[in-house]
C-alpha cells in the first residue's frame, strides 16, 4: 500500500475504532479527519458548525482531504459527509484505497444513544430525519472501491486490513 486508505460512512459506522486498528495493524499513521479539522479551525466540530456554519466546516475538510491526498500511506477515518461532494470523494478514489464500512442504521442507533459525543447533525430523537439522511447517504458511500460490513468491529478489521493486502 503506497498510498492513504479512506474508511467512508455514516456517522457511529466505526470509521475511527476500526481504523485505529488497522492503522496499528498494519504499523501506519492513524489520521481522523474531524481531529484536523479541529485542530485547523481551534475548536470544536460542534462550534465549527455552530459558528461558522457547515459549509465552513466542509470547506476545511475538503482542504484536509486534499493533504491527506499526499500524505503517502496512511489510514484515515472521515467525517460521515466527506464522501458526499464530488471533489473530496473524487479525490480519495483517485488517491487512494476507500472502504465503505457499512452499517444497519438500528445498530448505529444503539451505538450511538450511548455515546457522549456531540455530533450536530445527529438527531437521536428524530428516527425519522435519521433515516432519511441515511437513505439519501447511501448511494453516495457506494461509490467507495470496496464495501465492507461494519457491524462486527473485530471481523471489520480483519476484513479491511486483507483488502490492502489484495492490491
Ligand atoms: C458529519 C459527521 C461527523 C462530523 C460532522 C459531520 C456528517 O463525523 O464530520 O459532525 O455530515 O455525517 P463522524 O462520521 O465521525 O460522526
Amino acid at each position: 500500500m503506497t498510498g492513504p486508505l479512506f474508511l467512508v460512512g455514516f456517522m457511529g459506522s466505526g470509521k475511527s475504532a476500526v481504523g485505529r486498528r488497522v492503522a496499528q495493524q498494519l504499523d501506519l499513521e492513524f489520521r481522523d479527519c474531524d481531529r484536523l479539522i479541529a485542530d485547523a479551525a481551534g475548536k470544536t466540530v460542534e462550534e465549527i458548525f455552530r459558528e461558522d456554519g457547515e459549509t465552513a466546516f466542509r470547506e476545511t475538510e475538503s482542504r484536509v482531504v486534499d493533504q491527506l491526498c499526499t500524505g503517502g500511506a496512511l489510514v484515515a477515518a472521515t467525517g460521515g459527509g466527506a464522501f458526499l461532494s464530488f471533489r473530496p470523494r473524487s479525490r480519495m478514489i483517485v488517491s487512494g484505497i476507500t472502504v465503505w464500512l457499512d452499517v444497519p442504521l438500528p445498530v448505529i442507533r444503539t451505538r450511538l444513544a450511548g455515546e457522549r459525543q456531540n455530533r450536530p447533525l445527529y438527531d437521536r430523537d428524530d428516527p425519522v430525519g435519521m433515516r432519511l439522511l441515511y437513505e439519501k447517504r447511501m448511494p453516495s458511500y457506494a461509490l467507495a472501491r470496496h464495501r465492507v460490513d461494519g457491524t462486527d468491529l473485530d471481523r471489520s478489521v480483519e476484513q479491511v486490513v486483507r483488502l490492502t493486502r489484495e492490491r
